[in-house]
């Protein structure tokens, strides 16, 4: 029986820092090193104030500051972490492919693929090396081929490891999982591995599959709930035509229990690091097998996505009277969702890409993310210079700020303090017609209108 005290995590990011600070604080006698080639991260993990750690998570500060130094360390290191630990969790990242054969479909793994010539170069004793992050299935075959040319004859064993935490609630998610999937081919090392969760999971929560099955289960799960999302925002435009409200329908399909009621509001788009990547990543897949009519389908999850966004953006255009030139609009929210300050494929970019190209100026507010952040994720589109991007573009401390003079207010994201703000303070700031957008259907239509808003919410 293998028995694990020295847990080595490459890729400290929004998986690898959550999940290994959920182990160690679970694990006190384990002792839990993660490793991150970008020294700035690391640097910030190690910050002694917790404000300002790399990731905000609720709940996560409470955690690090627990483990921290005991059974916790973050480490630039990663051929000494390496070299030292029995089992190594792989939770680096696997971006959409951005050259070459595959561009802007195939998951790039370059990373993983560095990761396995690193161990397979470091290592003098056999490990156990968990897959965490989110690959292509098959990429276990990979990792394995290189890592039986490892010199000295090491036995290694690969184990997929799926994770399934949402941003936002990672801890949360971590502490209590639906299920954690485990796909391998030596008992020993599943078991080894189940040792580890079982501290803290119900063993009932622990489910055992082969490698592959594990692998294509983590790009299911998430085309399927990116497909959820979608779906309701296709049925959110037909409402719009018809008299219908969005979330009377979907309370209504959502209290069949074949349906399900979760991952049923309508939005103005999904976004975060992972749908978009992992369902063009299964669409690759399939085209690479030729299975066309299965990558069509799940290709229009996106498509549904993109039009979703674009039609948000458009419907603000053509409300203000088919010219936003010069005038201001606040947007509240930049992240892909409340309670992270992650931006990755956040709509708000999109939204905002599409309102500078008609020259709005832009006055954005987000509680978490940073204006330097903000403006990174807009000169990253290179629809425009950056000098542009700063003259259209202005970043501000509070709602009240952003929103005042201006023409318009778009809601992006569904921050819960965005519920909280002065309406009607904002409403006495802004100039007449004062339109209000919801892309998250967050605000009461009736409250709204009361105050004197021209309410647009989608979906009704
Ligand atoms: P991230 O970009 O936040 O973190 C990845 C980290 O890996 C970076 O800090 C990077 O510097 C580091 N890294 C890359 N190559 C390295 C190397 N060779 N050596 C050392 N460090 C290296 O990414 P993330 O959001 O944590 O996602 C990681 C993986 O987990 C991805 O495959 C993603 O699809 C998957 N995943 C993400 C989420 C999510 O909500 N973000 C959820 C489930 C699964
Ligand atoms: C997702 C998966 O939920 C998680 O299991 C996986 O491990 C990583 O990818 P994440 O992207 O962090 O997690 O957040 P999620 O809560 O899934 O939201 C994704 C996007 O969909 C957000 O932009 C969110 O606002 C949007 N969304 C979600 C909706 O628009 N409507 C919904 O009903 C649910």
């Amino acid at each position: 029986k293998l028995n694990i005290k020295k847990i080595c995590c490459i890729g400290a990011g929004y998986v690898g820092g959550p999940t290994m600070a959920v182990i160690a604080d679970k694990c006190p006698e384990i002792q839990v090193t993660l490793v991150d080639l970008n020294a700035e991260r690391i640097a910030a993990w190690n910050s002694a104030d917790l404000g300002e750690l790399p990731i905000y998570e609720p709940g996560l500060s409470e955690i690090i500051e627990r483990t921290r130094h005991k059974n916790l360390f973050f480490s630039t290191q990663v051929d000494k972490a390496i070299e030292e630990a029995e089992m190594i969790f792989i939770s680096v990242n696997t971006p959409t492919k951005n050259y070459g054969v595959g561009k802007g479909m195939a998951a790039d793994l370059k990373y993983i693929e560095l990761c396995a010539r690193q161990i397979a170069r470091v290592s003098k004793s056999g490990k156990i090396v968990v897959e965490k992050s989110t690959i292509p299935v098959r990429t276990a075959a990979t990792i394995k081929s290189i890592l039986e040319d490892a010199e000295g004859g090491l036995e290694f064993h690969v184990l997929s490891n799926p994770e399934f935490l949402a941003e936002g609630s990672a801890i949360s998610d971590l502490i209590d999982p639906d299920r954690i999937l485990i796909g391998g081919e030596s008992d020993e090392a599943i078991q080894a591995l189940k040792d580890i969760y079982q501290r803290w999971v119900n063993p009932d929560k622990i489910l055992t599959t082969n490698l592959w099955s594990s692998e294509l289960s983590k790009l299911t799960a998430n085309a399927f709930l990116a497909q959820r999302v979608s779906s309701i925002n296709a049925i959110s435009e037909l409402c719009e035509k018809t008299g219908a409200n969005v979330d009377e329908v979907a309370t209504a399909i959502g209290m069949d229990s074949r349906i399900g009621s979760k991952f049923l509001k309508a939005s103005v788009g999904f976004g975060g690091s992972c749908f978009q990547k992992d369902i063009l990543n299964l669409v690759y897949i399939a085209r690479t097998y030729n299975l066309t009519e299965v990558a069509d389908y799940w290709e229009q999850v996106i498509l549904m996505n993109d039009h979703q966004k674009s039609r948000f953006a458009n419907h603000i255009v053509n409300t203000l009277f088919n010219t936003v030139n010069g005038k201001r609009i606040a947007m509240l929210g930049w992240a892909f969702k409340k309670d992270t300050n992650d931006t990755r494929e956040s709509a708000a970019i999109y939204v905002a890409d599409h309102l500078l190209t008609e020259m709005a100026q832009l006055a954005v507010y987000d509680p978490k993310v940073s204006a330097s952040k903000i403006y990174q994720d807009i000169d990253a589109i290179s629809t425009r210079s950056s000098e542009e991007n700063r003259d259209l573009l202005s970043v501000h401390l509070n709602p009240y700020e952003a929103c005042r003079g201006a023409h318009a207010v778009a809601i992006l994201t569904e921050w819960d303090e965005f519920k909280e703000i002065d309406w009607q303070t904002i409403k006495d700031n802004m100039l007449n017609p004062a339109f209000l957008f919801d892309g998250r259907r967050l605000l009461d239509r009736k409250e709204m209108e009361n105050l004197g808003f021209k309410y647009y919410t989608l979906g009704e």
